[in-house]
């Protein structure tokens, strides 16, 4: 055993990490770790992972509670803390996710006998004192009720918390345990775990259910305890019950439902003030390569040198985008940035973690879902990030390659539900018209997303998409199908409908990109049949009796081609009527939503929705309507498109509106400020997109002009290394100034309020100058976004010269 290390002061080593570079003094260079608050959506349902962990890091190290809520592990909501784990998901619904391996630390036990401290995780839990609390990139601390301060920082796969305990009077032996737990409560049979006698490492293994998909995985760990105090004894514990005798355990989940709790413990020799470092490292391949991993990463336990490179990984990572500080709320600041960071956090980079197959591609996991993902998250990475894109996208069609299909949703090692369409495709479809175009086999791409739109798994609640032989004769699902092909849950008709034609568009433009001119076609033709569940003549009645007002709406179709019913308010936020809306068989044609919010959902024919919604004043009246009556809810994805698609009516205007509605009212920079789930980063990427001004149609190559929240936006490509920057004229802080007046674009009058993504690649300044009402500007048809029905070759010529990349949606249908 070496030395544990005695620096217990944040201040200094935050002192001492912060200060890293500043070579440059401009309104955008400043420390932005300053502005994240990870604590943002630890309650109220936010789901947010918290802890420590690194850019799609596999380690991530956080205190779990009992919270009922603590799918992220660590949850502010009261609930005390039941342990210290290093794996975890964020933002997600579903069961709580992972949580494997919980390290838990005791002062003394009580008698110093080693049953005189409490092994069940149920008993066990402890309140911790809330000022103690300390989140950052890269870092988490808190400290217990019983004085114990335990804080942690990660690698790419372990984590080490170190363990203060507090000063006695006279000397104690500190105890710490390792559970084979997870969070949900999900261990199977035959879990392992072996301690060491002289060294006390502890490695084993456990096998776990995914918390929103198919089948099981299978987790190891690798822990090492370092201390200035020697080891006084070891061993394992069933239940409440421990002994030193034995250094083994394999445990049955047991008979009652609740896995058994079983695992070990390690007792230090009594000491007036210990200290202990514990390295966990985590695999899902062996409990060897557990240990390498810790070893190779965190060869001498080195808490400072862990941390202060987590930090710099941060900086680097989120170093392409920064705004002005001048004239804003620094809790703006903070919303913006702590979004941008919970973007980061996942999907989880598993590369050379994979079991399943052997391949030297990257693996990514905790997909989690693709249907939420696809709507800001990955474009905004696109933005950020975009060789981690590239990577994700190289795992997606790996992932194909080896299990048949795309995924919609994937988390640790197992298939997730599909929730709609097959929206890999749409993922796949944004990297390629945003001209993600190198180290990835296109041409695999284009087999993988063919696939889902030609080929039905027999699984079809897991991947792909159901129905496909009364899509390819029918052109829309029918509620109540006939499917003997594949199997999968027999609802959401009008949403998969809806869905299915969005995913056929996006592959259409990755054919036409990729001189597929017949596939192109055919997939356009059937990007249209959304059409075919349009009933004309459909009214929406609250129970009331009270008529909303407004005609035309989707409807179920049978097999035989007549029309079900569904009541338009159905599954909206204002349904208080117990309905039911998810994955249940008995759930609606709608996937949690409304066909009210549904029918806002053609994202590439926004044009041809608008002329069958009675044109573009009863289309916008239709989408104040579904804003302020609240059918819609902020706190599930489908809303967010909602939010700008006032832009394909010519009113650019009310979409600013809307978002300065939305943001901060309904996205506070505190733990219960988020609406709902974030989704991996799902929310944060639309705050923090929506706060930049250029909100993404996703999976197609538009972004919708609204004024930043901010005075200024500066972005540098990590692909071209351009910059290009976003400024505003007459910004207020009040935004009273939020309706564009004029623009240039490289100093050119611009007046289309939408904008490609060459802006972001070939360094281009975009200028908005701001007032307090809505103006002509971005109000002709010639500056509406693009539609596919309409598109012609206008709104894409019009693009500065010198680009340094190839761009490849200059697609013209
Ligand atoms: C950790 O960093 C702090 C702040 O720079 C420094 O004071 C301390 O000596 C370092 N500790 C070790 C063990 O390197
Ligand atoms: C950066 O440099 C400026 C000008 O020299 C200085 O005032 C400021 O304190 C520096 N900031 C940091 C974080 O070191
Ligand atoms: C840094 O830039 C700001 C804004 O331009 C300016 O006000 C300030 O004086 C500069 N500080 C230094 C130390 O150059
Ligand atoms: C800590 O904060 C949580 C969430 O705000 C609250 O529920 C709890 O009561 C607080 N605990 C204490 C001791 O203040
Ligand atoms: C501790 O010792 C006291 C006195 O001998 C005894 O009453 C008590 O049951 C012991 N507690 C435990 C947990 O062993
Ligand atoms: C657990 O181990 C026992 C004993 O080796 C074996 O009989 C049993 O099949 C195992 N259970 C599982 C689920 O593998
Ligand atoms: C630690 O405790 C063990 C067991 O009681 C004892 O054998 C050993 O000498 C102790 N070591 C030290 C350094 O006190
Ligand atoms: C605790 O131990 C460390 C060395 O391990 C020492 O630096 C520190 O002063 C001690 N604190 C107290 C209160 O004894
Ligand atoms: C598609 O065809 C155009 C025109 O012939 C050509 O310039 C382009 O390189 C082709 N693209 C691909 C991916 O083959
Ligand atoms: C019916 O309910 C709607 C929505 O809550 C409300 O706006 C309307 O006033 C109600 N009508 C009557 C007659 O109560
Ligand atoms: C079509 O099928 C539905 C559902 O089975 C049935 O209710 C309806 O009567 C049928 N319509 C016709 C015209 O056969
Ligand atoms: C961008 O800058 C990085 C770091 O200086 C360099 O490695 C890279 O080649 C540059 N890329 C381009 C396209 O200039």
């Amino acid at each position: 055993m070496a030395r544990a290390l005695t620096l217990w002061s944040l201040g200094s080593l935050l002192g001492h990490v912060v200060s890293a570079s500043n070579t440059t003094n401009s309104t955008f260079d400043y420390d932005v770790l300053q502005y994240i608050d990870p604590l943002i959506g630890t309650a109220n349902g936010g789901d947010v992972f918290p802890g420590a962990t690194l850019p799609n890091g596999m380690a991530k190290a956080v205190a779990d509670t009992n919270s009922g809520s603590n799918q992220g592990g660590f949850t502010l909501d009261g609930s005390p803390i039941t342990g210290f784990s290093s794996m975890h998901d964020s933002g997600t619904g579903g069961d709580p996710s992972l949580g494997n391996f919980a390290l838990f630390p005791y002062t003394s036990c009580v008698n110093d006998t080693i049953d005189g401290c409490t092994y069940p995780k149920l008993s066990r839990p402890v309140a911790f004192d809330n000022t103690s609390l300390v989140a950052t990139p890269g870092y988490f601390a808190v400290t217990l009720g019983t004085g114990i301060k335990v804080d942690m920082t990660t690698a790419q796969h372990t984590s080490l918390f170190r363990f203060q305990f507090p000063t006695t009077d006279s000397p104690e032996s500190p105890l710490i345990l390792m559970d084979l737990t997870d969070l949900s409560n999900s261990r199977q049979d035959n879990a392992t775990i072996d301690v060491d006698e002289s060294s006390g490492r502890m490695t084993g293994s456990g096998r776990f259910l995914p918390s929103f998909g198919s089948g099981d995985y299978t987790s190891y760990f690798c822990a090492d305890f370092q201390s200035a105090s020697s080891i006084r004894d070891n061993g394992i514990f069933v239940n409440s019950r421990a002994t030193s005798e034995a250094k083994s355990l394999r445990i049955s989940r047991s008979i009652n439902g609740y896995p058994l709790p079983g695992g070990a413990w390690i007792r230090f020799n009594a000491s007036t003030n210990s200290s202990v470092i514990a390295r966990v490292g985590i695999s899902l391949i062996s409990e060897n390569q557990a240990c390498s991993n810790a070893e190779k990463e965190i060869p001498s336990f080195d808490f400072n040198s862990t941390y202060s490179a987590a930090v710099s990984i941060w900086r680097e990572k989120l170093s392409p985008i920064r705004v002005s500080r001048s004239a804003v709320n620094e809790s703006f600041l903070t919303n913006f940035y702590s979004g941008i960071y919970r973007t980061m956090i996942q999907p989880q980079d598993y590369t050379g973690e994979n079991p399943l197959w052997e391949s030297s591609e990257p693996y990514f996991d905790s997909l989690y879902c693709i249907w939420d993902l696809f709507r800001s998250q990955m474009p905004f990475m696109t933005l950020i990030d975009p060789a981690t894109v590239t990577r994700v996208i190289r795992s997606l069609i790996d992932t194909q390659k080896h299990l048949g299909w795309l995924p919609d949703c994937r988390m640790s090692l197992c298939k997730g539900y599909t929730q709609g369409g097959s929206n890999a495709d749409n993922i796949i479809a944004d990297a390629y018209v945003k001209g993600l175009l190198d180290d990835i086999d296109w041409d695999a791409a284009y087999a993988a997303v063919q696939k889902d739109a030609e080929v039905e798994p027999y699984d079809w609640s897991n991947e792909g998409r159901g129905g496909l032989a009364s899509w390819k004769s029918l052109n829309y699902i029918p509620v109540q199908d006939l499917d003997y092909v594949g199997f999968g849950t027999m609802t959401r008709s009008i949403s998969r409908t809806l869905e299915y034609s969005y995913n056929d568009f996006a592959i259409s433009q990755i054919a036409r990109g990729m001189n597929k001119t017949a596939d192109a076609e055919k997939y356009k033709q059937n990007s249209a049949f959304w059409q075919n569940l349009f009933k004309p003549d459909q009214t929406s009645y609250y129970t009331n009796g009270t008529d909303t007002g407004f005609v035309g709406f989707f409807q179920p179709k049978y097999l035989n081609q007549t029309w079900g019913y569904q009541d338009p308010l159905m599954c909206s936020n204002i349904d208080t009527s117990g309905s039911i809306c998810s994955l249940q068989n008995d759930a609606a044609e709608t996937f949690e939503s409304s066909i009210w919010e549904y029918q806002f959902f053609v994202p590439h024919d926004m044009a041809s929705l608008i002329t069958l919604l009675g044109g573009p004043s009863t289309f916008v009246k239709r989408l104040d309507y579904l804003h302020d009556e609240q059918i819609t809810y902020i706190g599930n994805e489908p809303a967010f498109l909602t939010v700008f698609q006032y832009h394909y009516a010519g009113r650019p205007g009310k979409s600013a509106s809307r978002a300065h509605y939305y943001i901060p009212g309904y996205f506070q920079v505190s733990p219960d400020g988020l609406p709902g789930n974030d989704d991996s980063g799902t929310m944060g990427a639309f705050v923090a997109m929506s706060m930049m001004g250029l909100f993404p149609n996703p999976a197609q190559n538009v972004y919708f002009i609204i004024p930043p929240f901010l005075e200024s936006v500066q972005y540098k490509s990590p692909l071209t290394n351009r910059t290009s920057t976003i400024k505003t004229v007459n910004f207020d802080a009040d935004y009273k100034n939020i309706y564009i007046q004029s623009a240039t674009l490289n100093g050119q009058p611009y007046t289309k309020n939408w904008i490609d993504h060459s802006f972001f690649t070939d360094g281009m300044e975009l200028v908005l100058t701001l007032g307090r009402n809505e103006s002509t500007w971005g109000t002709r048809d010639a500056d509406l976004p693009p539609s596919v029905s309409t598109q012609s070759t206008s709104g894409l010529e019009q693009r500065s010269a010198g680009s340094g990349l190839v761009h490849p949606y200059n697609v013209v249908f």
